[in-house]
């Protein structure tokens, strides 16, 4: 017997078809059943009538219980009625693996749901939210592997810090102390004398005391580094692979997107050039709308959302203050109170999604610098060497993939754009 899927069975529109799945929805009478079947690419009503069926195939279709796994054949035909305007008239059915009483019902709390997240993958909110997922990870592989770009790894277990050391998380290495990822950059910046253009989509991991909608312990990041680029030139790379991502997806998922609400017509929209504006500029429009920072302090999420609200784009900010960034940003010559960096805020306040730089070459302005962050210098000395032997200007950002995803998925929480995520208050399941 040959199988297809539900979404072929319905292209297929008439006569006999073989589908199998879970058991979505079952309400019986003492004459019919009618069963929706799920599988990974729809739902489809299932009629099931006591009296053209073998006593056999009944009792199979009473034992029928929220999400139970079965095999059904039928005749498929158009109706209005019927949850996707199909249905299938049952003429033999078969349960493959029974289901006790299904934990999750109507109307529960999100923390339960992430209790029973293994279960609650199912639903065809999160079933939407993943085949997004997986159609921005082919995005941004496609965007890069079509410009000539080498996907390369850098490892996990790390001995220093890139992003400062107060979100690092220590693991027991031996009889020692490593730290896992919170980028794969410092080595990115190494493999770019061999390959000059690279790529990664990676797992990071930050241990984050904040709670918030957008922060987790362990996200994917993609990540580029690029040789004889200076902050121009990565500026249009990012805008470049945010617009492609948008596309793709927009070409790729508008059931998804439909069903989750999104807008389609405002996703075409984004398009490239991104507004540009500098942090101090930024500063200025935030001060209008009545929130002052104070020159030299970082965004913090509700500026971010503020300012962000005057775009429908992405906004690309630039040439934040040097001495909050990252050791090595490099110190804008002209300004250099700032450095040469941005970060790239999606619109309607879903944060920021990129983070990059052009990098600094000058060993002796990043010792300062770490040194100010109160980190080692002497533990970076292996990244030093990649400026002593034939340094190169370069650039290079990293994209929050689950925070794009959130953006496109209309997600008000991050957690719902990974399968099973980890915050510091969720480590289960
Ligand atoms: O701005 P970040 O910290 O930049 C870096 O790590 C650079 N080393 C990247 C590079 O230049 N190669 O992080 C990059 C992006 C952020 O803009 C944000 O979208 C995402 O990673 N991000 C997080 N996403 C989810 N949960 C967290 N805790 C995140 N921290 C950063
Ligand atoms: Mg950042």
């Amino acid at each position: 017997m040959e199988f297809i899927s539900i979404k072929q069975a319905m292209e297929k529109g008439t006569g006999q078809v073989n589908v199998r799945g879970w058991c979505y929805r079952v309400r019986n009478s003492n004459k019919m059943a009618f069963i929706v079947l799920r599988d990974s690419t729809d739902i489809i009503q299932c009629v099931v009538e006591k009296s053209k069926l073998s006593e056999d195939i009944w009792n199979q279709a009473l034992k029928a219980t929220m999400e139970c796994s079965l095999e059904i054949t039928g005749e498929i035909k158009k109706d209005e009625r019927a949850p996707t305007g199909f249905e299938i008239s049952v003429s033999s059915l078969k349960i493959i693996g029974e289901s006790d009483v299904f934990p999750i019902t109507k109307d529960q709390s999100p923390e339960f749901l992430l209790d029973k997240r293994h279960l609650w993958l199912r639903s065809r909110k999160m079933t939407a939210i993943l085949k997004v997922r997986s159609s921005v990870f082919q995005a941004i592989r496609k965007f890069f592997n079509d410009k000539g770009f080498y996907e390369e790894h850098s490892p996990m277990f790390s001995p220093t810090s890139c992003e400062g050391g107060s979100t690092l998380f220590e693991v027991k290495y031996f009889d020692d102390i490593m730290y896992l990822t919170q980028s794969w950059q410092l080595y990115a910046e190494a493999m770019i004398s061999a390959l000059e253009k690279i790529y990664t989509i990676s797992p990071c991991f930050r241990a984050e005391k904040s709670k918030t909608s957008r922060h987790l312990s362990e996200f994917w990041m993609a990540e580029t580094e690029i040789a004889w680029y200076k902050l121009d030139d990565i500026l249009k790379n990012a805008e470049d692979l945010v617009a492609f991502i948008v596309k793709y997806v927009v070409e790729h998922n508008e059931e998804e997107l439909k069903f989750l609400g999104q807008d389609i017509e405002k996703l075409k929209k984004i398009k490239t050039p991104f507004p540009r504006i500098t942090y101090t500029k930024a500063l200025e429009i935030l001060k209008k709308d009545g929130l002052k920072v104070e020159w030299g302090k970082d965004l913090r999420t509700i500026e971010e959302d503020a300012i962000a609200k005057h775009y429908d784009k992405p906004l690309i900010i630039t040439n934040y203050p040097k001495k909050i960034m990252a050791f090595y940003k490099l110190k804008d010559p002209k300004n250099p109170e700032t450095a040469l960096c941005f970060d790239m805020l999606a619109p309607e306040g879903y944060g920021e999604i990129i983070g990059g730089s052009e990098r600094d070459t000058d060993i002796g302005e990043m010792k300062k610098a770490l040194i100010a962050q109160g980190e080692k210098p002497e533990k970076y000395e292996w990244y030093f060497d990649t400026r002593r032997y034939g340094s190169v200007p370069h650039s290079g950002y990293g994209l929050g993939v689950e925070r794009v995803i959130a953006w496109l998925c209309k997600s008000d929480n991050i957690k719902d754009t990974i399968p099973f995520p980890r915050t510091m208050l969720r480590m289960t399941p």
